[in-house]
């Protein structure tokens, strides 16, 4: 029997794309979730290895900035929906080097939608193109307000330009041909399989191994924390009812100051490793501050908490106890993935600094 839906998910190696696959790998056994990853240094499939022999999913390898392939996995798999999150997702890397960001997050993303457009075209039956986006995208806030769905954008580091502008060629593809899509715009994911050179893993990983928590500047910035499973439960509400050329943010209404999230994290991880309260604290060091550091994101998601009534369920007390578990049962998952380039690339980034 031919499947309900063939949901193509990019980037579903990746962390939140791999919390994505699996809730609708396991979720809908109806659908053929077809995953495309070209397995950067993010993407990894020890990600997913809980999920890679069910029925209903497939992976295939691959890069989204290759016309010819993205063209191929269309058409062969008769997709129905694309998810799209893979991307170059980390700030540093889009200060020290841009162009990867470029390539993949613009060139990528519109290769998508012109695969998307060229194989929908005249066809019957629910289609759609969902685009995962980042708050980032508004710029920076002060002390007080919020970005709401209509925030103009205001990106400030190459990471985020390149996200906006596939934001707004998504949206172009929705007025000009008449595309249907979906974009959403999330603040700070954390929780398991999250690279560590994210704030949170990356504090976990050296807490673990003695080594220095580098706190940009004074670590005032901040941030509005989500756990990744309230944000693939709100992808999924809004691949089945978001309505079709509109945007959603997505918020865990929880800011947290940088250095008061450290503390917090460093007081968590000595507890779990039975250390004396204030070990872990005397690791944090101060260090050059991140180049046109954003000062404060903070979300309004009101829209797709009134409209499709999302709202975080795991909070941050729980799901940082949860995150900081699983990575020190999983020591093996962070071993492999910081194999590789991982020490090369944070041995020149201090250097730089
Ligand atoms: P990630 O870096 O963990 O994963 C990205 C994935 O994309 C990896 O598996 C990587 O191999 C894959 N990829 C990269 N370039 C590719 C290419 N050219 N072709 C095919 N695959 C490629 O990122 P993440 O944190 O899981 O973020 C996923 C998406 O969500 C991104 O679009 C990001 O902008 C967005 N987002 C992230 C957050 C967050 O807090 N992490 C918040 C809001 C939005
Ligand atoms: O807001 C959503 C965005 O959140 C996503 O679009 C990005 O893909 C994701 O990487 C994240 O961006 P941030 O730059 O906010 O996340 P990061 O974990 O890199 O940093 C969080 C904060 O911690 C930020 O203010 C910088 C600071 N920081 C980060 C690192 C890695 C430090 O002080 N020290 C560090 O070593």
């Amino acid at each position: 029997m031919a499947p309900e839906k063939t949901i193509l998910i990019t980037g579903g190696a990746g962390f939140i794309g791999s919390h994505v696959v699996r809730l609708f790998v396991n979720k809908y056994p109806e659908y053929r979730i077809i995953n495309v990853d070209k397995l950067t240094y993010a993407g990894n499939l020890e990600n997913l290895r809980d999920i890679e022999d069910k029925p209903n999913y497939l992976f295939v390898k691959g890069d989204i900035v290759d016309q010819a392939f993205i063209h191929d996995i269309l058409g062969r798999y008769a997709i129905t929906g694309v998810i799209h999150l893979a991307a170059e997702s980390h700030v540093d890397r889009s200060i020290a080097s841009p162009m990867e960001f470029i390539h993949t997050n613009i060139t990528g993303t519109v290769n998508l939608l012109n695969a998307a457009r060229h194989h929908w075209k005249g066809t019957s039956g629910e289609k759609l193109f969902y685009h995962i986006s980042t708050d980032e995208v508004y710029g920076s806030l002060g002390e007080q307000g919020y970005f709401t769905e209509q925030t103009a954008y205001d990106p400030r580091s190459p990471y985020s330009a390149s996200k906006a502008s596939s934001d707004h060629l998504v949206r172009a593809y929705f007025h000009t041909f008449g595309l249907p899509v979906v974009i959403s715009n999330c603040s700070n994911n954390y929780g398991p399989y999250q690279f560590p050179e994210k704030l949170i893993p990356l504090f976990i990983h050296n807490i673990v191994n003695n080594k220095p928590l580098p706190v940009y500047g004074k670590g005032e910035n901040v941030r509005d924390w989500l756990y990744v499973g309230d944000h693939a439960a709100a992808i999924d509400i809004l691949f089945h009812h978001g309505e079709k050329g509109e945007t959603y943010n997505i918020g865990g209404n929880n800011e947290w100051k940088n250095i008061d999230l450290i503390k917090k994290l460093c007081s968590v991880m000595d507890g779990k490793l039975g250390r004396k309260p204030g070990t872990s604290a005397r690791l944090i060091t101060s260090v050059k501050d991140r180049a046109g550091h954003d000062l404060r994101y903070a979300i309004d998601s009101s829209k797709i908490r009134k409209e499709l009534g999302w709202k975080p369920s795991v909070d941050f007390d729980k799901g940082l106890e949860m995150t900081a578990g699983w990575y020190l049962s999983n020591k093996e998952w962070m071993e492999k993935v910081t194999s590789g380039d991982y020490l090369k690339y944070y041995e020149e980034q201090y250097v730089k600094r």
